[in-house]
């Protein structure tokens, strides 16, 4: 995991939208080609019409023609590590393989590392997906 995921992580982080919840989330997912994308949490005054940073970046990913995920770093300054939550999981398995590794970083670096095979065992897909 290179530290610029990380960085970008983590700049992403600092646009947060959280008034409501006050967690500031940023990812940054690398892509096949290389190039990294990034995104951050954007919270609504009517609470489920929130979202969460990992579809922020991926579809800054997706708007730049790229479909294949190489590495995924979730940021938050938070004293635990930042899980990606249980939607998110099944949004980057759309991208992602089961190898794909998933970071989660918080100001002191690195806090924890999956597989997004580890994160969503047994992913949904669909029988005749190309
Ligand atoms: N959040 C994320 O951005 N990503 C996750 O994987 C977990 C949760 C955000 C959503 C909400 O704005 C805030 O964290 C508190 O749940």
């Amino acid at each position: 995991m290179s530290v610029d995921l990380i960085d970008t992580a983590a700049q992403a982080a600092s646009r947060a939208y959280a008034p409501y919840s006050h967690f500031h989330v940023g990812a940054a997912v690398r892509a096949a080609s290389g190039a990294v994308f990034s995104g951050c949490n954007i919270e609504n005054a009517a609470y489920p019409q929130g979202w969460c940073a990992e579809p922020s970046a991926l579809s800054a990913m997706i708007m730049a023609g790229e479909t294949k995920l190489a590495e995924v770093c979730v940021w938050a300054d938070s004293a635990r590590p930042c899980t990606p939550c249980g939607g998110c999981r099944q949004k980057l398995a759309e991208f992602g393989t089961a190898d794909t590794v998933v970071i989660s970083a918080g100001p002191d670096g690195e806090r924890a590392r999956w597989t997004l095979g580890e994160l969503l065992p047994e992913a949904f897909s669909l029988e005749d997906e190309v």
